[in-house]
């Protein structure tokens, strides 16, 4: 039987050798899971023994994550602020900038208890909308996508989370399927911003492993920004919070756009590393 410090060493050497970033941290991670172990554990009892059946299940895991697969697939799951999110390729991965739409709409909203309607326009995992309505308890959501596959996500996530019963799933072209009388409170969108031109420049995890209709728009990746700016004043009554994700060059872009609408307050919010990365705007 191998030991763990045989199996880590070598496969960190593996991975090292295939340009990934993080070679030791993913090993640990993969090891953790194909042993059921946590990932101190797996640095803490070196001389632990593996089986064959584990070996293989990690070896397994290991030509996946060599032929870039992300983590996130890999593993299935994937952390976005409070929770752990089921993640496949259908949907794209979470990712920590976007919990700068969570907090901007959390400080956005004085009364948390008030029965509040989300909107989350391109839901993807769900992840906007559902840690969005675990912090307001009494809030009722819709979560749309264009992706039947994505939405299946969704829905598997908000009953891990407990709260599909209080939230509802559509498939549509953004605002299409939905009735001319619904009206919402706050409205999340983190649409595909990537200019198509960039396409070569995206690491082999996120260009060949994740969705291309959650990545790629027209325009210089502004396309569905123009084409949302359309259809979020009708979403909304006086007062609605509207919160999208853009990318960190295209603030003034997103702007301009919207400064043509009705929209009010219009602001730009940074993420955490200081780099543009919502609009924030009031029907
Ligand atoms: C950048 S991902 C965001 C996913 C998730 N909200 C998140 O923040 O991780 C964009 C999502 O919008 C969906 N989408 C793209 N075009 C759409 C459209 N025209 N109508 C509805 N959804 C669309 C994609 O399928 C994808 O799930």
């Amino acid at each position: 039987m191998k030991t763990l410090r045989e199996i880590r060493k070598n496969a960190i050497h593996q991975l090292e050798g295939a340009a990934s970033d993080h070679a030791q941290l993913d090993v640990d991670l993969l090891l953790a899971a194909a042993l059921g172990l946590n990932k101190l554990d797996i640095i803490l009892e070196p001389d632990r023994e593996v089986n064959q059946k584990q070996v293989t299940f990690f070896d397994n895991m290991l030509i996946r994550r060599l032929a870039r697969e992300p983590m996130s697939q890999i593993l299935g799951k994937k952390d976005f602020w409070n929770h752990s999110f089921t993640v496949n390729r259908h949907c794209l991965t979470p990712r920590p900038d976007s919990e700068t739409l969570i907090e901007s709409a959390l400080k956005a909203i004085s009364d948390k208890k008030a029965v509040l309607h989300i909107l989350d326009l391109g839901t993807g995992s769900g992840c906007l909308l559902l840690s969005l309505m675990s912090e307001l308890p009494n809030s009722i959501g819709v979560g749309i996508d264009i992706s039947d596959k994505a939405l299946a996500i969704a829905k598997t996530n908000a009953k891990r989370l407990g709260l599909l019963e209080r939230c509802e799933f559509i498939q549509s072209d953004w605002a299409e399927q939905l009735p001319a009388s619904a009206k919402f409170d706050i409205i999340l969108c983190n649409p595909p911003y990537i200019a198509e031109a960039e396409k070569r420049d995206l690491a082999p995890d996120v260009r060949d492993y994740e969705p291309h209709m959650a990545l790629f728009a027209d325009n210089n990746g502004c396309r569905e920004y123009e084409r949302l700016a359309e259809i979020i004043p009708a979403l909304g009554q006086a007062g609605t919070h509207v919160f999208l994700e853009i990318g960190h060059t295209q603030g003034q872009s997103v702007l301009a756009i919207f400064n043509k609408t009705v929209a009010k307050n219009i602001r730009i919010i940074p993420d955490l590393a200081g780099r543009d990365r919502c609009v924030a705007l009031n029907l």
